[in-house]
C-alpha cells in the first residue's frame, strides 16, 4: 500500500515519532510509566495526576446531559465559545476581533497549524521556521510539499530572531514563517525587537505568518506580545491558540485560530471537510473555563517554583547548563559538553528514572540539548526529587565517561 502514497507520505512513516523517538509516545512510554519512570516528556500539565477544575468538569457533566451533547456544532464553533474568545483576545491579546468572522474552533492546536498552512503550501514552496521549535510543523510542511528552510536561533543571543539571519534563509520560493511563540522547546518568549524585526521582514517579503502561541499563558519577567495585533500583521497572519497548555485541558481536545477576513472565507469554506467540528460538550466545558479562568493560578505558582528549582540544580551541575525558563514549564538543557543527547536520554531513563526528551528532535539547533517537562505532576516535591536525580546521574556519567 505504501507505494501507492504521495511521496511525503510514504516518506512520513511513524509521523513526528520516528524522529522524535518511539519512546516518547505509544507503549514504550506507557511501559516505562509501569516500571516507575518518571515520564517528563509530554507538555501536559500535571500529568498523570487529576487536575480538572471543578467548575469546568461540573460543566462538562452538564453539558453532556444537555440534549444537544450527540449533535454537531457548527463545523466553524460554537457562537457562545467564540464570543467568550473574542473578550479574552480583546484583554489578553490585544486583537479586536469579530467572533463570527476572525474565530475557527479546531479539535485542539495541533489540528489548527495544520490547517492555518494547508491553503498556502504547495509542492516547491519554501517555509521558514525559527529552529529550534515545535517539530510537527516540519512534518507538515513535508507532507504538503513544501520545504522547510530552518532560520537559526542561537543561544549567544537568547534564541531571539536576528535580521540578518532571516534575509540569509529567504528566496523568491519563500510564502510563509512559522513562528513558535513563547518557543517551545526553548521557552523564550520574543522581545519587541524580536518581533519588530519579523513584522518587517514578513512585510517587505510579502509572507504569510503563522504563530502559535500554545505557550503564551505564563511569561513571568517577559511582556507577552501578539504579533498580529501589530501595525499592518493581522490580514497576513494566522495565530492558533490552544487550551492545552495554559488551562491543562489538553483531553477536552479544542484549540481556536484567529485571522482575517479574507483567509478566513476560506478556512470557513473548507472547514467541514478537513476538520469536522469540536466535540460540542467540551466546548461548552471552554466556556465555563473562560468564565473563570482562576484555576490557571495554581499551574503559574507551580511552575514559577519548579523553574527556579531548576535552575538552581541544573546549573549545580559540572559542565551543564540552564537558563532559568522564560514562560510555561518546559526547561532547556544544555549537555553539549558531555557528549551525544540521545545516548544521555537512555542513560537518565536506566540511572535516573526519569524521561526527557532528546534536543536533536525540535531541528537544527537542539542537538546537544535535553528538553525537560517540569509541569508534570501535581506535587512539586516529585519534580524537584526527579531534577536530582538527573543531577546525581549526569555526574555519574561524567565519572563513567571522563568528561
Ligand atoms: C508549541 C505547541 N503547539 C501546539 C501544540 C498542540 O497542542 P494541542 O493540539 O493540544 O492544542 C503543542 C503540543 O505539545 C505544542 O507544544
Amino acid at each position: 500500500m505504501k507505494e501507492k502514497m504521495i511521496p511525503a507520505f510514504r516518506k512520513a512513516e511513524g509521523g513526528l515519532f520516528t524522529a522524535v523517538e518511539k519512546a516518547d509516545v505509544g507503549s514504550a512510554y506507557q511501559e516505562m510509566e509501569k516500571q516507575g519512570v518518571a515520564l517528563m516528556g509530554w507538555a501536559d500539565p500535571f500529568m498523570p495526576d487529576a487536575s480538572m477544575p471543578k467548575h469546568v468538569e461540573q460543566a462538562l457533566i452538564d453539558a453532556i446531559r444537555h440534549p444537544s451533547a450527540p449533535h454537531y456544532t457548527a463545523p466553524i464553533g460554537s457562537s457562545q465559545l467564540k464570543a467568550k474568545i473574542a473578550e479574552k483576545l480583546k484583554t489578553k491579546n490585544h486583537l479586536l476581533v469579530d467572533p463570527e468572522g476572525n474565530i475557527l474552533i479546531t479539535p485542539g492546536s495541533d489540528s489548527g497549524l495544520y490547517f492555518a498552512i494547508l491553503p498556502f503550501i504547495e509542492d516547491g514552496d519554501e517555509v521558514l521556521i525559527p529552529s529550534p521549535s515545535y517539530p510537527n510543523n516540519t512534518l507538515n510542511i513535508e507532507i504538503m510539499g513544501g520545504r522547510v528552510v530552518p532560520v537559526p536561533l542561537r543561544p549567544e543571543t537568547g534564541y531571539q530572531l536576528e535580521a540578518e539571519l532571516l534575509e540569509q534563509s529567504v528566496s523568491e520560493k519563500t510564502k510563509m514563517i512559522v513562528l513558535t511563540h513563547p518557543n517551545n522547546p526553548t521557552t523564550t518568549v520574543y522581545n519587541r525587537q524580536s518581533l519588530e524585526i519579523l513584522r518587517d521582514f514578513v512585510i517587505r517579503h510579502d509572507l504569510i505568518l503563522v504563530c502559535d502561541q500554545a505557550f503564551e499563558d505564563f511569561c513571568y519577567e517577559n511582556e507577552m506580545i501578539t504579533p498580529a495585533a501589530m501595525d499592518g500583521m493581522f490580514e497576513r497572519t494566522v495565530t492558533v491558540f490552544s487550551f492545552s497548555k495554559g488551562m491543562g485541558l489538553s483531553g477536552l481536545r479544542v484549540g481556536y485560530l484567529v485571522c482575517g477576513d479574507e483567509i478566513m472565507d476560506s478556512l470557513y469554506a473548507n472547514a467541514v471537510s478537513v476538520l469536522g467540528a469540536t466535540n460540542t460538550a467540551c466546548q461548552k466545558a471552554l466556556i465555563a473555563a473562560l468564565e473563570d479562568p482562576s484555576f490557571m493560578q495554581e499551574f503559574e505558582r507551580a511552575f514559577d517554583i519548579r523553574r527556579q528549582a531548576a535552575e538552581k540544580i541544573l546549573n549545580s551541575i559540572p559542565n551543564v547548563h540552564a537558563d532559568l525558563p522564560q514562560s510555561g514549564f518546559l526547561c532547556w538543557v544544555d549537555v553539549s559538553r558531555l557528549g551525544d543527547s540521545s545516548q544521555i536520554v537512555q542513560y537518565l531513563v536506566k540511572h535516573a528514572q526519569v524521561a526527557v526528551n532528546d534536543g536533536k528532535n525540535y531541528g537544527p539547533g537542539g542537538e546537544g540539548h535535553l528538553r525537560i517537562v517540569l509541569g508534570v505532576y501535581r506535587d512539586d516535591a516529585k519534580v524537584i526529587a526527579a531534577l536530582e536525580r538527573i543531577k546525581a546521574a549526569l555526574i555519574q556519567w561524567q565519572e563513567e565517561n571522563h568528561v
